[in-house]
């Protein structure tokens, strides 16, 4: 009897491996397992009513081993024949894969607060280009070649001539012809000096040029703007003071400084016990710089600014040392949000 019925299953099987798609496999499954298929053929051949005690159950049990059998065997066919028809099938309730995200870098949020800043006071905010004429770098901004002021700039010059600008005040006298006066206008971008890297100096940084030119401008306005400036980059209220400075195309120039924001002015380690911080440099553009952009400094006057991001970045989110901004170090960077 057990074998009658191992060899129906067994057609079964062979039966299946031809079978290619779902109603083929249902055809076969009503064929051998349905109410008149070959399997309840089978059992009503053999009578299990008529056998009595132990070959009643041992029987019973042989008929639902093999039911079960053919069964398993018509759903996995069912299942291989539905994923050759559709692609494999896939677990959606499987938690997804951990896919992490970049995060900004510091110079990227402080550049991002201080642009947003002059942006909100109605400033131009654009760049210019970084390979620069000696005369947009220097003579135009009344250093001649002959000033002891370049000596503070190393500068990488090129072979054609040109050179890698060392600040980004390069844009001056080209926004002064391009716009003319009244102007606000700010650049932002990457700046070259031939200097060996410290604590805080690299060959490659960045920095943002702001000038303001318009009629009686004065330097109540220049304090005002920048204070402003640095309470949404620092987003606190921040006491400055100006310091004499000398910046051969400003008149007065000055140093700009901000009041300790780790010790808020009783000295620590980052302001050297000091309580105030250099934090950039500014002045009231000179009249030969003016003229030289073609504006008259008899009607207009202006400030201009010179701010180091990387020292913004530095002071703001309390960094010592420049290898821990820029080394790259995943550890630093992750600490940072993801949107600024
Ligand atoms: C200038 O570059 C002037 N052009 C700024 C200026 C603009 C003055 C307008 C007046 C009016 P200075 O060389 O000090 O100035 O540089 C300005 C800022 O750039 C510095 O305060 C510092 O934050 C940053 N900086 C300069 N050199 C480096 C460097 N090697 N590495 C990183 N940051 C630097």
């Amino acid at each position: 009897m057990s074998d009658r019925l191992d060899s129906i299953v067994d057609e079964l099987a062979r039966a299946l491996s031809s079978a290619r798609s779902g109603a083929e496999v249902e055809e076969l499954r009503r064929a051998y397992l349905g109410r008149k298929g070959a399997i309840a053929a089978a059992i009503g051949e053999i009578g299990i009513a008529t056998l009595s005690g132990d070959a009643r159950a041992e029987t019973g049990r042989r008929v639902q081993a093999a039911r079960e059998r053919a069964g398993t065997l018509v759903d996995e066919r069912a299942v291989a024949v539905s994923q050759a028809v559709s692609g494999p099938s896939y677990d959606t309730t499987l938690p997804g894969s951990d896919r992490r995200l970049g995060t900004v870098h510091p110079v990227a949020l402080a550049k991002k607060s201080i642009e947003d800043a002059l942006r909100g006071m109605g400033f131009l905010v654009t760049d210019g280009p970084e390979v620069v004429s000696e005369y947009l770098n220097f003579d135009s901004l009344n250093i001649p070649s002959d000033h002891p002021a370049r000596d503070m700039h190393d500068t990488f010059w090129l072979t054609n001539g040109l050179l890698l600008r060392t600040h980004t005040s390069s844009n001056q006298v080209p926004a002064l012809k391009r716009h003319g006066a009244p102007l606000r206008a700010a650049f932002v971008g990457r700046c070259f000096r031939y200097e060996d890297i410290d604590a805080t100096h690299e060959n490659t940084f960045d920095q943002v040029e702001g000038i303001m030119v318009g009629r009686g401008i004065t330097i109540a306005n220049l304090i005002a703007v920048m204070k402003f400036m640095l309470e949404e980059a620092f987003e606190r209220e921040i006491t400055v003071r100006l310091r004499p400075g000398y910046f051969p195309f400003v008149e007065p120039g000055f140093e700009l400084d901000i009041r300790c924001t780790i010790c808020d002015g009783q000295g620590c380690k980052t302001c050297k016990t000091i309580g105030w911080i250099e934090l950039l440099p500014c002045g009231m553009v000179h009249p030969s710089v003016l003229c030289e952009g073609g504006v008259d400094p008899e009607v207009f006057t202006g400030f201009a600014f010179g701010l180091g991001l990387t020292r913004l970045a530095m002071m703001k989110y309390g960094i010592d040392h420049v290898r821990v901004l820029n080394g790259g170090d995943m550890k630093v960077i992750a600490q940072f949000p993801v949107v600024p």
